[in-house]
């Protein structure tokens, strides 16, 4: 099955639940409050012809992710802003880009903060908590039906500098960061789905980050599990994860995070998820164990995830992707899918963004973009289509037979 089409945005009754706040937006549609060409450095790649067709009227509602899960799993996305966005040429996505945020509304059932719920986010100053962005995720989930992941809680980056370059003992970090974790997970308590506690602890060798991440350095590798019990202390509902990126396949990083949660989960510490981000790239082979991988942290008890599914590739000259790229993409994503809705308690499916214009990757793998599934001007790429169709297969909503070849 092959799908005709194409976006929803326009055509869907959610305005009053995506309407952007009132300083945002003037000019409509990716509209730009400092009036600067909203095509700024982060500006996605050009799209070949043969794309951009648009969904029939009134058929809108059935042509979306979240139409096509259905209750098979949570398909998510991260709410662009914070990090990278803050140096880029266009006014904050969540704010200011009406086309976007009805794009989050329709397409999705679960919400990731990409940058607003790290340190550096909601902690101006030792002293200071600033929720503002957060808070405006959660309320935008709260009125458009959506879970959230809350991401992240203990992280060796995107921290402060009155924190990283501070000059605290072992107890005042100690405090530091039983505060934090118990401050901000009270604060969503009964409303966060999961949260990524712990993020990123192993190094690209396996070995965990005692010189790299500040808590490991200051207070030891006993530090991880009392993360987890302030949590779940602070909101027993939530579900815990362990977060980390090339962990998908089975391999030394993922055989040490199976060790790892083995012996936390004998001392009775509160883990109750493994979740791989899933940053791929098609210049890399593609994790075909990634099921198999997933299912032995579920044959633990654990929930599993994937929490930043992107994919991206090398940029030939000019930018423009090719076909075959293209399709190589489409069926990564398509691989990624089906493996999360093969592995029982992997209910929850996120995307690292949903737009080039907006994604990590061109700033952060110089040459390489076009990781997301929908061009700048939200049509679609041959991977939207195969992650729907991979949902609606599992579901068997496969919405309006107009939709359809
Ligand atoms: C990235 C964001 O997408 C960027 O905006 C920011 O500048 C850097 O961080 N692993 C993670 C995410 O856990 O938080 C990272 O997000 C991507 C890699």
């Amino acid at each position: 099955m092959r799908r005709r089409q194409i976006l929803t945005a326009g055509a869907v009754a959610t305005a009053a639940a995506v309407a952007a706040p009132a300083a945002a937006a003037p000019g409509g549609p990716g509209g730009n409050a400092a009036g600067k060409s909203p095509k700024g450095p982060g500006t996605g790649p050009k799209k070949p012809p043969g794309n951009g067709r648009r969904t029939p009227p009134g058929l809108a509602k059935k042509d979306t992710f979240a139409f096509a899960a259905g209750g098979t799993l949570k398909i998510g996305c991260a709410v662009a802003g914070g990090g990278h966005h803050t140096s880029q040429d266009y006014p904050d996505p969540f704010t200011a880009d009406q086309e976007y945020r009805e794009v989050l509304a329709t397409e999705f059932t679960s919400l990731s903060a990409e940058n607003q719920m790290k340190w550096d986010h909601l902690r101006p100053a030792p002293d200071t908590y600033d929720f503002s962005d957060a808070d405006a995720i959660m309320d935008f989930a709260a009125a458009n039906g959506q879970v959230v992941r809350g991401h992240t809680l203990m992280w060796h980056n995107q921290n402060p500098a009155w924190l990283a370059e501070g000059d605290y003992s072992p107890e005042q970090l100690r405090q530091i960061l039983k505060d934090h974790i118990t401050t901000v997970v009270s604060r969503y308590a009964g409303r966060m789905q999961q949260w990524d506690v712990v993020n990123e602890i192993f190094d690209d060798s396996a070995v965990l980050r005692l010189e790299g991440n500040i808590w490991l350095r200051e207070l030891g590798t006993g530090i991880i599990a009392d993360c987890f019990r302030w949590a779940h202390e602070a909101d027993p509902d939530s579900l815990l994860f362990f977060n980390d990126y090339n962990v998908d396949g089975i391999n030394p990083k993922s055989d040490a995070y199976y060790a790892l949660i083995q012996e936390l989960l004998a001392d009775g510490v509160p883990i109750h998820g493994f979740s791989t981000q899933g940053h791929l790239s098609i210049r890399y082979g593609f994790p075909g164990d990634l099921a198999e991988n997933l299912q032995r942290f579920a044959d633990l008890g654990l929930q599993t995830a994937i929490t930043e599914l992107d994919v991206r590739m090398d940029l030939p000259e000019g930018g423009e992707p090719t076909q075959e790229q293209l399709a190589q993409q489409a069926e990564y994503y398509r691989r990624v899918t089906e493996a999360a809705l093969a592995v029982e308690g992997c209910d929850s499916l996120t995307l690292w963004g949903v737009l080039d214009k907006y994604s990590w990757v061109p700033g952060t793998f110089p040459g390489e973009g076009a990781a997301t599934v929908l061009w700048d001007d939200f049509t679609r790429k041959p991977a939207y289509d195969a992650i729907q169709d991979a949902l609606a297969e599992a579901s068997g909503r496969a919405g309006h037979p107009a939709l359809r070849d």
